[in-house]
């Protein structure tokens, strides 16, 4: 079973009620939760006002994916509002002790690479990591076309043998790539503009739609 994870920077924010109930309606796997702080990413995206909003819609399970300079400043928010799975990006620095306090504080702990970021870099810290999200973009804005040379880091960790974290693709995530990672043993795929369930490729779908045509068995996994 894959899951599908709409990108809520991508929704419209004036009717994020509507949008989160059809939704999960639709069978969406968990919500994806862009926070960003104008350093570590040259923009901004969700703010913890918004997310403590939307966790009050829903019972869908949400991440935070953390594009900051200074993780411990908002760790705490995540914990309070209610993040069920929290990104620290590897390039924020300090990722292991990260790591460790989001396992102490009962979330799944998440490590998110950056397009330029190696194996070999995070080798050592991904016995601590339970999902680990491979950057197909420079974090920062939706929108963006994929680098190509990171396909092959991501076949090079969806074959490890032994592996224990689950893998997410966030970053110009389209259905192919869904179906062709998905078929390579990718669990988690991040939903936003290349995905069709947002913005002008939308095209008057309903998200019921949405949610068939992008899962590879033809339904959604609710
Ligand atoms: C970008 C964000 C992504 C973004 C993905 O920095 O981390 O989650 O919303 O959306 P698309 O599909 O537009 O790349
Ligand atoms: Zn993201």
């Amino acid at each position: 079973m894959i899951k599908l994870c709409p990108s809520l920077m991508c929704a419209d924010f004036g009717k994020f009620a509507d949008e989160v109930a059809a939704m999960d309606a639709a069978g969406v796997n968990e919500y994806h939760m862009d926070i960003m702080d104008g350093e570590f990413v040259p923009n901004f995206a969700l703010s913890w006002a918004d997310f403590a909003a939307i966790r009050k819609l829903t019972k869908t399970p949400m991440d935070a994916h953390l594009m900051v300079k200074k993780p411990e400043i908002h760790l705490p928010y995540a914990y309070r509002y209610g993040a069920d799975t929290i990104y620290v990006h590897y390039e924020s620095g300090n990722a292991e002790k990260y790591l460790q306090e989001i396992r102490a504080n009962g979330r799944k702990a998440g490590l998110a690479i950056n397009p330029a970021t190696t194996i070999e870099e995070i080798k050592d810290i991904l016995p601590m990591v339970d999902s680990l999200m491979i950057m197909r973009v420079n974090p920062g804005f939706a929108g963006q076309s994929a680098i190509p040379a990171v396909e092959d880091k991501i076949a090079a960790l969806a074959s490890m043998s032994n592996r224990n974290f689950t893998i997410k693709l966030d970053g110009c995530v389209g259905p192919d790539i869904i179906k062709k990672w998905a078929a390579a043993g990718v669990e988690e795929f991040v939903c936003g503009t290349a995905s069709g369930m947002f913005g002008p490729k939308r095209n008057g779908r309903s998200y019921k739609e949405i949610v068939a045509d992008l899962n590879p068995k033809g339904k959604a996994d609710a």
